[in-house]
């Protein structure tokens, strides 16, 4: 694998060495059609869909899922990335150069397609609240899905028994965010937990980080 996880001077939800050990699990598996749930700034779409580039050629898909700075429908305990309030950059240049110069709200849905074009005939956004628009997206034939959305108990449990009634006994893989100590969010690992004893699902935990789960 020669693609090396690109940050883009843009925000993104794997920092440092996660995007290399994200990437290293995708080249594990090798998928060409893939659905990320939670695109935020689309750095994580973008070395995806690069990486899926290298191995497969223009004939890959990519789905992306997002609010996109739109509302939530169904679930009032959601727990936001601080950054989508006021898009606050740790870096002044950022700041300045997205807040006040290009004026441009990273997380939008314009802003992903823009940063994305490259692959403009091989992807599609989708903006909407999971809890809503997941069940009526055609999911049949997607092999590998990095959840990383909504982040309240109810958001997860209800992701994953849509993927899971879509993906069963294909031996597709999701790959959750959020689980383990590294990046660990109470709700995230409670909901995984039990979605995964009721539906006799076994977790692997990768790197303290992410789990593995496949349907
Ligand atoms: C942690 S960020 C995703 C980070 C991204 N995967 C990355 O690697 O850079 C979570 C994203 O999920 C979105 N989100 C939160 N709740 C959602 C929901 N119920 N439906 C769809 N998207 C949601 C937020 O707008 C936010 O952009």
């Amino acid at each position: 694998m020669k693609n090396k996880y690109k940050s883009y001077w843009r925000k993104s939800g794997l920092k440092g060495k996660w995007g290399e050990i994200y990437l290293n699990h995708l080249d594990q598996f090798k998928p060409k059609n893939f659905l990320e749930i939670g695109v935020f700034c689309g750095v994580t779409a973008r070395n995806t869909c690069e990486y899926l580039n290298e191995i497969h050629g223009n004939t890959f898909s990519y789905i992306g899922i997002d609010l996109f700075g739109g509302k939530k429908e169904a679930v009032s305990d959601e727990i936001e990335p601080t950054f989508l309030q006021k898009q606050n950059f740790s870096n002044p240049l950022k700041k300045i150069y997205y807040n006040y110069i290009v004026k441009e709200n990273l997380n939008s849905l314009e802003s992903n397609q823009k940063f994305l074009k490259k692959f403009k005939n091989n992807i599609k956004l989708i903006a909407g609240d999971t809890n809503v628009v997941l069940k009526s997206i055609d999911l049949n034939h997607i092999d590998y899905v990095f959840l990383d959305g909504g982040h309240s108990y109810q958001t997860v449990i209800n992701d994953l028994e849509i993927l899971l009634r879509n993906l069963k006994g294909k031996n597709k893989v999701v790959l959750c965010d959020d689980y383990g100590k590294a990046s660990f969010i109470k709700e995230v690992k409670n909901a995984i937990d039990d979605f995964s004893e009721k539906n006799n699902i076994q977790i692997r935990i990768i790197s303290n980080r992410f789990a593995e789960l496949i349907f």
